[in-house]
Formats: structure tokens, sequence, C-alpha cells
């Protein structure tokens, strides 16, 4: 028997493209016509080096050509091996990537990933291949994986992709296409075999979550008629979803926050800005006020939700003023997490090609508000302390005996247990509170 040829993937970006390396290494894994990989975590020991790039900010897509770069001596030394770029890059960049950096045999869009082995096979042959059209078939009908190995507690399931909103910043209805929902069916029989194979949470993905609208057995589904038939399987205990958009935040995904048990209390929520003109230059369709309005409302319904969100500061004509009703925002919503990024301009976006704000001016404000972000993130994670929550626990710690889980508000927490397993779920009390995470006792 010939030794299994080995894959190494590295994987950039958000959520999705962490679902998307899976696919792509069982993909890879071969079916009986393809070479059959197993993945590997040494870029030194692999036949195959897959990039699963992102194209949000431009900082993210040129860290891939200096990681190319590294490669090059790999290459030299090993003539066999072949680089693949996959992701937002590859599809944003195509061609240009194999012009730029010589030494990429490889390079797929997020549509084509079906097609990976065909892509392999011709790259093994000494073709450059490349696929970044946006294909008619159903790609995640053909990349459905084989039952097979055991899992971690917690999972991922793309449920949702690409997007329509077209803010004037984002890339991402480019890089990922049109939204397209997927039916229901596929997605509920997607989680009962990853809930055979131990997993315990599952969080739904999606550019645009809450605008899900795949095919259910009495028509078209909403995400909260989603979560519901989710909620029915034994053994699934927890259900997440992100990214949502406020505009598609809709009555019944509200409701379902305070009457679905398995949906956990953590809403992650972008607004991107406080101040309405900008809002509206950033064609984000809602107002400060009304996405206040929205937070009150998901609120009544589930009073202890942990809000999260992202903020671009900087964005073109955006003056202190304008960063200061995004300030006043923060200080109203109390964020238990944010993400906040200086606004990048990208090719191709309509915002790249208004007068941009003074870089330094940006990185001013950018500290302001994550100073202002850290203060809630801490306070709000301090207050923890005395209270008593629910741990799924995910992985060994790194003192003895110790186990590391996630809250029901998605707090990282550490227990003193040496009796702890893997993909339980213990009521602890808080008794502490560090710089990124809880300690808790078992109650
Ligand atoms: N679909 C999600 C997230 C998209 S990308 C949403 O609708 O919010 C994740 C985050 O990256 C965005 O929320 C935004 O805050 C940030 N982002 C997107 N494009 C950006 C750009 N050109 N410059 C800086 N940040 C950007
Ligand atoms: Fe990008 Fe999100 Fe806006 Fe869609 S809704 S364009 S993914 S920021
Ligand atoms: Fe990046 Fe593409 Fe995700 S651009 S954030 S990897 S959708």
């Amino acid at each position: 028997m010939t030794e299994p040829k080995k894959l190494f993937i590295k994987t950039y970006g958000c959520q999705m493209n962490v679902y998307d390396s899976e696919r792509m290494a069982e993909a890879l894994a071969g079916s009986g016509e393809g070479q059959g990989y197993v993945t590997t975590d040494r870029p030194d020991d692999a036949d195959m080096i897959l990039l699963n790039t992102c194209h949000i900010r431009e900082k993210a897509a040129e860290k891939v050509y200096s990681e190319l770069g590294r490669f090059k001596g790999l290459k030299a030394a090993r003539p066999d091996l072949k680089i693949g770029v996959a992701g937002c890059v590859a599809q944003a960049e195509g061609e240009e990537i194999m012009r730029r950096q010589p030494l990429v045999d490889l390079v797929v869009g997020p549509q084509s990933y079906h097609r990976l082995p065909e892509l392999e096979a011709k790259a093994r042959g000494g073709e450059k291949a490349l696929d970044t059209d946006f294909p008619e078939e159903d790609k995640f009908e053909k990349l459905k994986s084989r039952p097979k190995a055991p899992r971690g507690p917690t999972a991922f399931l793309t449920v949702q992709e690409g997007c329509d909103k077209f803010c004037a910043f984002c890339v991402v209805p480019y890089t990922r296409g049109a939204e397209v929902s997927r039916p229901a069916d596929r997605i509920l029989a997607e989680a009962r075999d990853l809930v055979e194979r131990g997993v315990r949470e599952i969080t739904l993905l999606g550019q645009n979550v809450n605008a899900y609208h795949g095919a259910g057995p009495g028509g078209d589904m909403t995400l909260a008629k989603l979560i519901w038939a989710l909620d029915k399987i034994d053994g699934l205990e927890r259900i997440r979803f992100t990214t949502s958009h406020p505009n598609d935040m809709t009555d019944d995904l509200i409701a379902a926050h305070g009457e679905c048990e398995k949906l956990m209390p953590y809403l992650h929520l972008p607004v991107q800005a406080g101040s309405d003109r900008i809002l509206k230059r950033m064609n984000r369709s809602h107002t400060a006020e009304s996405y206040l309005r929205l937070v009150e409302r998901i609120r009544a319904a589930r009073p202890d939700i942990l809000m999260s969100g992202d903020f671009i500061v900087g964005f073109p004509e955006e003056t202190e003023e304008d960063f200061q009703a995004t300030l006043d925002l923060v200080e109203r919503v109390r964020y238990g997490y944010a993400y906040s990024f200086k606004y990048s301009p990208r090719p191709g976006t309509p915002a790249a090609e208004r007068p941009q704000v003074d870089p330094a001016e940006a990185d001013e404000r950018l500290q302001r508000l994550q100073a202002l972000i850290t203060r809630d993130q801490r306070a709000i994670q301090d207050e923890m302390v005395g209270r008593e929550v629910s741990v799924l626990f995910e992985k060994p710690g790194r003192l003895d005996g110790q186990m590391v889980g996630k809250s029901e508000y998605l707090h990282a927490v550490h227990v003193q247990d040496a009796n702890a397993r893997i993909g339980e779920i213990a009521r602890v009390r808080i008794v502490s509170s560090g710089a990124n995470s809880l300690a808790g006792e078992r109650v």
C-alpha cells in the first residue's frame, strides 16, 4: 500500500472559511478515484498546501502573498509539492495570483470546492488549475461528507451563503456571490449526522444568516423555523447563529430568543457605525435609532442576552461628530464583545472611490473606540462573578485536571475538575474573572 498524501490547510477570515476548510479536506480525502489525502498540521511535511484566504481588508489579502513567498524554499526542495489558493482572495484575484506568484499551482473560488478533486488531478499532471466560476450545481450536495470519525463537541454548519446587501465598503457580495439558502432537510440531516458523531453545539453560519429562507416542508422556512426544527434533535443541546443583519431580525427570531431553550443568549448583530449620515453612505438601510429599538426588543424577549457587534471607523467622510455618534451608540448598547476595524478601501466597492479619512485620524479613533469597547467587555465579564452558568467542556486546560469550555454567553470558563469529560455540560459557579476568561467551580 502506498502512503496517503498529506494536506496542509491554513484558514484565514470568518467561520465560513473554517467550515469550508473542513469540507475541502473531506473532498480531497478521496472517494475512490482521487488520491486520498490525510491532513497534517506541518507544512514542511505536506504534498499539498492550501491557503483558504480572506479578502475583507487589505491586510488580510496581502498576508496571502507574504505567506506564499515563504513556501519558496519548500517548493524548491520538493518539486512535487502542490500549492493552492482557495477562498475569497482566490475569487477576487483569480489569475492575478498565479501571475504574481508563479509557484501557485491551483486557484479555487468558494463556489467551486466540489470540483477540487479534478483540479487537484490537473495540478498533479503538471498543469495550472483555476476555477472561480459560480456554477449552477449544488456544491453542498456534492461536498456532502461521508459518515465518519467522531468529532469535538462544537461544530459550524453553513446554512446560507452570499449576500445581496452591497454595503458600500464590503467585498462579500462579489467574492461569495448572491445570497443562497440551503434546503432545510439537508441542513437537518447534516445536523443529525454531527450529533451522532458527538457534537453538542451547532453554530449556524451565513454571511447574512438571518436572511435564511431555504425550502422546507410547507414552503420556504425562516431561520427561526429552522432553529425550532433543530431544537427537536435529541442530543443537540445548544444552537447559535452568526452573522445577522439588523434588517433581517424578524419577530419570530426575536421571539425564539425568549422561548427556545437550546438557543443560546448571545447575538452578534453588527451595526458598523452610530451616525445616520454615515450609515446611509454605507448603504446599511437602518439608522442608529432603529438599531437601538431593535436591541431593546431583543432584550425584552431575552433580558440576559449578550450582544456583540462590528464597527468600522474612518469610513470615507466620517467626521469627529459622526465618530462621537458611534461612541454614543456603544455606550447605550453595552456590548459584551465587539470587533472594530479601521476602514480599508477595497477595489471595486463604491466607498473605495470616495474621499478618504486621514489614516492617523482613523487610527486615533480606532483606539478610542477600542478602549470603550474593552471597558464594557471587561465589566460585563466581571459581572459574571458569583453567577451560575452552564459550561460545555471543549478541551483540557493548561493546568493538570483543568477543563476549558464556553458558557452560554460564549465566555471561556476554566474549571478545576479531574472528572470532567469533553462534551459534558456542567453547572458552574463563576469565582473569578481574568484577562480573557473566567474561572469557576462545579456546583
Ligand atoms: N455579514 C456580516 C459581516 C461581514 S464581514 C455583516 O453583515 O455584518 C465582517 C466585518 O468586517 C464587517 O461587519 C465589517 O465590520 C468589517 N468589514 C467589512 N468590510 C470592511 C472594510 N472594507 N474595511 C474594514 N472593515 C470591513
Ligand atoms: Fe458585507 Fe454584511 Fe453588508 Fe453583506 S450585509 S455587504 S456581508 S457587511
Ligand atoms: Fe473574509 Fe470571505 Fe469570510 S472575505 S470574512 S473569508 S466571506
